[in-house]
């Protein structure tokens, strides 16, 4: 697998009101062709830092990030990204926020091509129905499927998403991995996923990453050794058990450092 994506001794800081935070130190990782990669770690901890530096939103303090060994200058149309706050534009209707994104793609289809790409996302998220309604008459849950089926629709090769299934219910959840794992399996994409679910991070990806305490370093590194395709039931074998201790335990760790960091008591110790 060749590397796409490298993280470089990247070191981020913000000038803020009550002076510089440092979010981010000396963090190299790479993501390889058709990787998925999570990043698990406290809130606070610069995760969404990361996913913008390599989005092209944001530029390191120090350090590079590369795609395909070019330092990343802005965003472009090789990445989708799917923010935390998803991000749907209120002022367009359900399918014409999905045909946005089609829009602006280099390759330009004609406009028959084009809604049925729309019509085919919007089915597959099951929102068909709500095609010509305003977001603001969806739940949360159904915007944010609408997010994916915009990310999903321009069939970016490179996919970035931030907590992009926080709003929906278990079940929809678990429908809504799966049908990642789907799309991923047709369309050889490379993912960086940030998520707060360590068994979310376990079930989908080839590696997890466990990041620190802000300022952001890796604290460790878990190769998943599940085959794919993947089903719901590997959550019941003994192996993924195992490996969801292992990653909670080193979550919980820096939950806690970033919970004094944040009450502003020095750490223990
Ligand atoms: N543009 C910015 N200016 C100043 N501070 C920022 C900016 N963006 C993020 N931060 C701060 O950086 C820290 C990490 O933020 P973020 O990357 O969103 O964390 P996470 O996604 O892990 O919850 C937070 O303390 C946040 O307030
Ligand atoms: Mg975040």
């Amino acid at each position: 697998m060749s590397e796409r994506l490298a993280f470089q001794n990247v070191s981020m800081a913000f000038d803020t009101e009550r002076g510089r935070l440092e979010v981010v130190r000396d963090l190299s990782f790479e993501i390889r062709q058709g990787e998925f990669v999570s990043l698990v770690g406290p809130s606070g901890c610069g995760k969404t830092t990361l996913l913008n530096m390599a989005a092209g939103f944001m530029h390191p303090t120090s350090g590079q990030v590369l795609l395909d060994g070019r330092p990343i200058e802005g965003p472009g149309s090789d990445r989708g990204v799917m923010f935390q706050e998803y991000g749907v534009f209120p002022w367009l209707t359900v399918r014409q926020n999905v045909e946005f994104g089609l829009k602006l793609k280099a390759n330009t289809r004609g406009a028959a091509e084009r809604q049925e790409i729309v019509m085919r996302y919007l089915r597959l998220m099951g929102l068909a129905d709500f095609a010509d309604a305003y977001p603001k008459t969806l739940s949360g849950g159904m915007r944010q499927r609408l997010a994916l089926a915009r990310a999903y629709a321009v069939r970016p090769d490179f996919l970035f998403m931030d907590e992009p299934f926080g709003a929906l219910d278990a079940q929809t959840r678990s429908a809504m991995q799966d049908l990642l794992l789907g799309v991923l399996q047709r369309e050889g994409k490379t993912v960086m996923l940030i998520t707060h679910s360590v068994e979310e991070a376990i079930y989908l990806s080839n590696r997890v990453i466990v990041i620190s305490a802000r300022p952001s370093r890796i604290k460790r590194v878990i190769d998943i050794p599940f085959p794919f395709p993947r089903q719901q039931s590997l959550h019941d074998q003994p192996e993924f058990a195992r490996l969801r201790s292992e990653v909670h335990a080193l979550v919980m760790e820096e939950y806690e450092a970033q919970q004094r960091q944040n009450a502003g008591s020095p750490p223990p110790g």
